[in-house]
């Protein structure tokens, strides 16, 4: 009969280690959702003017276009979070900001000089570490080229070039615009990021 050892065997402590590691990391790692737009002033009957993707921690995990103005699940985490109640309300605030990115963008199209349609691309990012926002922003590239960045973390606005200053003047002006872009990222971001944090958490992580 072999004897039992009272002392732990190497491999199961190094088990434990990484257990408990990776617990470590759940509890105060950073998480970042981020929500990528993309919309066209015009397109070709049959197509969308916004799409959507959605990335958790830079892994894509849903896409949404306006013509089914519906979420289609990427992956594992896209699977369980199609497949909470609150993906309905998702769904709906994607709608929502594309419609509302979509009519900012036909404001600004008359000082955007371009021969087709224009395009306003819109990233809204948050990142929350140990339950705390510590990172919201919003990125936007006009006519594929990056324009500007509205910091929400501490309510600046950048214009990355010259082009992009007025519009950007026009922006910071508009304080209803600052709210919501403020809303959206630290609040409704956040909220999800939570959420899905919770989904994340019990997955393993992609490699
Ligand atoms: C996503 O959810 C909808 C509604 O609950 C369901 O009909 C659909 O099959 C789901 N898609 C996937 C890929 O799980
Ligand atoms: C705002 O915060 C960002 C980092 O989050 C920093 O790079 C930037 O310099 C800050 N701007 C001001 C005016 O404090």
């Amino acid at each position: 009969v072999p004897r039992m050892s009272l002392t732990p065997h190497p491999v199961c402590l190094l088990c434990h280690l990484l257990l408990l590691l990776t617990a470590l990391e759940i509890g105060v790692g950073a998480h970042s959702l981020c929500f990528d737009f993309a919309i066209k002033s015009w397109c070709r009957p049959g197509q969308p003017w916004c799409k959507a993707q959605g990335f958790m921690n830079t892994n894509l995990f849903l896409q949404y276009d306006s013509n089914s103005n519906m979420v289609k699940p990427v992956g594992l985490l896209g699977k369980k979070v199609n497949a909470t109640s609150t993906c309905g309300e998702l769904t709906q605030m994607l709608g929502e900001v594309g419609r509302n990115l979509w009519m900012l963008l036909l404001d600004i199209k008359p000082q955007i000089k371009t021969s087709g349609p224009s395009t306003l691309q819109a990233e809204m990012f948050c990142q929350h570490e140990a339950e705390r926002c510590t990172g919201a922003s919003w990125q936007f590239a006009i006519n594929r080229e990056q324009s500007l960045l509205f910091d929400v973390m501490n309510m600046t606005w950048t214009a990355i070039n010259h082009e992009a200053s007025k519009i950007k003047e026009t922006w910071k002006k508009d304080r209803g615009l600052e709210k919501y872009f403020r809303k959206l990222s630290m609040g409704d971001c956040n909220h999800w990021l939570g959420e899905f944090s919770e989904h994340w958490e019990v997955m393993p992580e992609p490699t």
